[in-house]
């Protein structure tokens, strides 16, 4: 079976549905199919400055969540990345083959630096390491949402580069990124995507949050001055974004909802998606809690998952450092 792998940082007390509908949804899908990998990515997670103890916590949080949506530990590994040494050891092989000016144009360096923001050299090389993260396992596919197709492809380019260099010995991985879910939109702001660094508190749904909250932000969503329900990203970007995160949750085609709603108000989109949203999300939030329970078994599942993960990627590394030329210890 061919390998898939993707992560998520842990940067929040909560996923939000952006992660939920733009990764996690398909990651529990692709479990059927392939040999699944899923990790926290924690190494990524310092490059923003957090309180340790608030970083570990959140890392077993979102360990958690995943196991929670439905990846099951014992078919797919779910892993901390700083579990696997490996991870940052390939990194540094492929720093060396990346350019100065091939990292400078990463379009979320720039974002974040534009801003002002003291930037820091992990958040330059941060797209390295991703890259190391995907190649280790000889990833076929990586499921992520719309917003990481520019590290897929320098993830791309550097397998390539590293190919032609040294003979072919790494895996060069596709973007397994449906069109459904990969770009959910801030609620408030529907022009720009729901994010755990830029959204505002109203235009963002927690998963972990109490249910009537959530219920209450959608209805509060920003829409437009018509009266149509119907998808246009272009004209009607927030009544589009409540159609497609309905249609993701209750598995309802959008032109199917589009009928639906004919002839009926904005008010009527809004509850029905609030309702929708909450029993999705309602088995999804108790067995988070209920994981969190038992911090024990949670870090049993961490650290079998990191062996298994561990055994593949040493097994890339050596293969790698024996190409670049790295004398093997006896
Ligand atoms: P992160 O933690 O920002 O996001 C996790 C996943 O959620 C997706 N996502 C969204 N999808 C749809 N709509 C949105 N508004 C939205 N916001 C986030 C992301 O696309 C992602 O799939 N760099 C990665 C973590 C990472 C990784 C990797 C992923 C590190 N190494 C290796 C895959 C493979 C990140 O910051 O994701």
């Amino acid at each position: 079976r061919q390998r898939i792998l993707s992560g998520m940082q842990p940067t929040n007390d909560s996923l939000h549905l952006g992660n939920y509908l733009g990764a996690l949804v398909n990651w529990v899908k692709l479990q059927d199919d392939f040999d699944a990998y899923y990790f926290v990515a924690d190494l990524h997670a310092l490059t923003v400055p957090t309180d340790p103890k608030l970083l570990r916590a959140r890392t077993r949080l979102t360990a958690a969540q995943y196991i929670a949506a439905g990846v099951d530990p014992t078919r797919s590994p779910v892993f901390v990345q700083s579990h696997v040494p490996e991870h940052p050891q390939l990194m540094w092989v492929l720093s060396c083959l990346t350019s100065y000016g091939e990292a400078s144009r990463m379009t979320q360096f720039k974002d974040k630096t534009a801003k002002g923001g003291n930037a820091n050299v992990g958040l330059f090389t941060y797209p390295i390491l991703m890259a190391a993260d995907i190649l280790l396992y000889d990833a076929a596919y990586v499921p992520v949402g719309e917003d990481q197709r520019q590290h897929l492809e320098i993830t791309r380019d550097l397998a390539e580069r590293f190919n032609q260099r040294f003979k072919k010995a790494l895996r060069v991985p596709e973007p397994y990124i449906v069109k459904e879910g990969a770009k959910i939109m801030d609620l408030q702001e529907p022009t720009q995507k729901m994010s755990k660094s830029q959204s505002s508190e109203l235009g963002m749904i927690n998963l972990l949050d109490e249910p009537s909250r959530n219920a209450k932000k959608i209805k509060s969503a920003v829409t437009d001055s018509e009266t149509v329900i119907r998808y246009d990203v272009e004209n009607k970007p927030g009544v589009s974004n409540l159609l497609m995160i309905h249609s993701v949750l209750s598995g309802t085609p959008i032109p199917q909802l589009e009928d639906h709603f004919a002839g009926k108000q904005y008010g009527h989109l809004k509850v029905e998606t609030a309702d929708v949203l909450v029993d999705a999300v309602a088995p999804f939030r108790a067995r988070t809690l209920e994981l969190l329970d038992d911090p024990a078994e949670l870090d049993r599942i961490l650290a079998s998952s990191a062996d298994r993960a561990g055994e593949v990627a040493a097994r890339t590394l050596a293969r790698v450092y024996d190409k670049v030329g790295l004398l093997a210890p006896v």
